[in-house]
């Protein structure tokens, strides 16, 4: 009969493989005709002077056995070792965490699915513009204190190449490269050296737009923006222009849409005057339409320029920009499902 130290061993090396060989080896050591009955049993053959260790001996191994038989068996039923014996497949899935699209990227869309549905195109140009497609082809001469409207960002000490400070660069590019008519808006982000704050920061986002045909006049401005305004925010909004100045607009305006929060009665929103400003608009500069090779005597055209967070924050009663660009999970999760 083989040594207790050398049961021992071999209890310490038992590594079953599955349910099947822990069973056996219960039955082995543990069950009523088993290896440790055994043992026991044949206590009263020993010698009295070795009895004592003979039965401490046997006693480690039973504790040992013992030990590994429940460590085993949970270690099984925990389905580690033999997932395919585990597996429930009528349980329910673990849910995914479903994510959502940022507040700005939601009115983005919307705007682009608005003017899709009249036909207008979407165009991209390049954050890092030159002065010509920023400022001069628009109208800003160089040294005109209309330049500090639009607090610059340049790159690198070269006064040519800057952040774009609006997207009217990129219908520069437009109207460079097409011929009329031209029915665009070009969304993107764009930069202004300004200090942040709960209504400025120093990139935002802008979708700005821009038609040029034969015939177009102030009045399809009016009713574009009209149109716009009531598919943005409600068919009961109301729109008004105030006259105002662009270096590429003549005649330029402000467009105020009725206050989305009291309907017009006065609220903090509006600071009691029942409008809130969203927009600039007004008819291209025939000199800008020049500067882009596309003949005045023919065309004329119609621009206007929104910020993406200024909407955002009237059409979800958000009341700091900085939100937008924080990143805060809790506040993008409030998005979700919404389009
Ligand atoms: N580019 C102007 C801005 O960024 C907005 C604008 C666009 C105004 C088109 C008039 C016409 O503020």
């Amino acid at each position: 009969m083989a040594s207790i130290s050398d049961w021992i061993k071999k209890v310490q090396e038992f590594n079953p493989s599955n349910l099947q060989e822990l069973e056996e080896f219960r039955l082995q050591y543990l069950s009523k005709k088993g290896l440790m009955t055994e043992l026991f049993a044949a206590m009263k053959t020993i010698e009295p002077a070795q009895r004592k260790s003979y039965g401490q001996e046997v006693n480690q191994l039973k504790q040992l056995v013992e030990s590994r038989y429940s460590e085993l068996k949970l270690k099984f039923e925990d389905g580690a070792d033999s997932a395919s014996n585990k597996v429930d497949i009528s349980l329910n899935g673990e849910s995914m965490p479903l994510g959502s699209h940022h507040p700005i990227s939601i009115v983005r869309n919307r705007i682009i699915e608005i003017f899709s549905r009249i036909g207008y195109s979407v165009s991209e140009g390049p954050e890092i513009e030159d002065d010509w497609h920023n400022f001069s082809a628009l109208n800003f001469p160089p040294e005109h204190p209309a330049r500090d409207m639009q607090d610059t960002f340049f790159v690198e000490k070269d006064p040519d190449i800057a952040l774009r400070t609006h997207t009217s660069s990129v219908q520069v590019r437009v109207m460079e490269n097409s011929k009329p008519p031209i029915r665009t808006i070009s969304p993107g982000r764009v930069y202004r050296n300004e200090a942040i704050s709960a209504r400025a920061h120093c990139f935002f986002h802008q979708v700005e737009g821009l038609l040029i045909d034969t015939n177009v006049s102030f009045a399809d401005l009016k009713q574009t923006l009209l149109f716009f305004a009531k598919e943005m925010f409600g068919a009961e909004t109301k729109i008004r222009l105030r006259p105002s100045y662009f270096p590429f607009t003549e005649p330029s305006a402000e467009m105020d849409i009725s206050c989305t929060i009291c309907g017009g009665k006065g609220c903090n929103v509006c600071k009691y005057s029942g409008w809130v400003e969203i927009m600039g608009c007004g008819m291209v500069d025939p000199q800008v339409l020049e500067n882009c090779k596309i003949d005045s005597d023919i065309y004329t055209g119609f621009a206007f320029g929104m910020g993406i967070e200024r909407i955002a924050m009237l059409k979800y009663t958000v009341n700091d920009l900085r939100h937008f660009s924080e990143n805060d999970v809790r506040l993008l999760k409030q998005y979700s499902g919404l389009s």
